[in-house]
């Protein structure tokens, strides 16, 4: 079984929502052990991060950013990143914000440059927007187009109702397509299997 860790912020709940359907999506094949791990616990401790084969970030997009918690987080592990304990690892990483586009970018760019420091290895979110086949907008897989992680758009309800079908769906194809990817770098999948996933 391969280890993963997904490490997420949430303040009001929606970014842990996601954070869950990734879970789930992770857990479906059956071939991995998923832990979902606080952002602001793991400070503590970050050297917990070494016992995975794959970390998922997860944060809030404030302000064009990472949420100050996860950040903190980030910085924590700068004992870490001088020792490249985390070299090697499967990488990859979504955010959660209100606004269609709302600046998520800038979020996925930090994290993604902070997995490169660490020496790790960056997959994205390598899913077709389903509209384009004619599934309706709300319902559609990465119906926000984003390549380089996943994204999705909380509503303003609590957290269970926040978001539209097509965002769920998307989380748990993200967390499915993580763990084929861990699968790829054991070579217990090949390409061809990893590609008819998503055919
Ligand atoms: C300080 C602050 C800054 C925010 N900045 C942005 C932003 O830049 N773009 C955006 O679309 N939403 C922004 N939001 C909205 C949050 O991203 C959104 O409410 C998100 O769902 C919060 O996730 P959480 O429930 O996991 O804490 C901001 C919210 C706060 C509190």
């Amino acid at each position: 079984m391969n280890k993963i860790a997904i490490v997420y912020h949430s303040a009001h709940g929606h970014t842990e929502h996601i954070a869950q359907r990734i879970a789930e999506g992770a857990r479906a094949l059956g071939t991995a052990e998923v832990d979902l791990l606080k952002a602001e616990v793991l400070i503590a401790a970050p050297d917990a991060l070494m016992a995975y084969d794959g970390l998922i970030l997860g944060s809030p997009t404030y302000l064009g950013g990472v949420s100050g918690p996860f950040k903190s987080f980030m910085d924590s592990t700068g004992g870490l990143w001088r020792r490249q304990q985390l070299r090697g690892k499967l990488a990859a990483g979504f955010t959660v914000s209100s606004l269609p586009a709302g600046d998520k970018q800038s979020t996925l760019m930090s994290m993604f440059v902070f997995c490169m420091q660490h020496g790790m290895l960056w997959t994205g979110n390598p899913v077709l927007p389903e509209q384009h086949n004619g599934v309706p907008y709300d319902e559609a897989a990465n119906r926000l187009g984003s390549w380089s992680g996943l994204m999705a758009q909380a509503g303003h309800a609590s957290a269970a109702d926040a978001f539209v079908p097509g965002d769920i769906k998307s989380a748990r194809l993200f967390g499915e397509h993580f763990v084929l990817a861990l699968q790829r770098l054991s070579g217990t999948v090949d390409v061809r299997t990893h590609q008819e996933a998503y055919a």
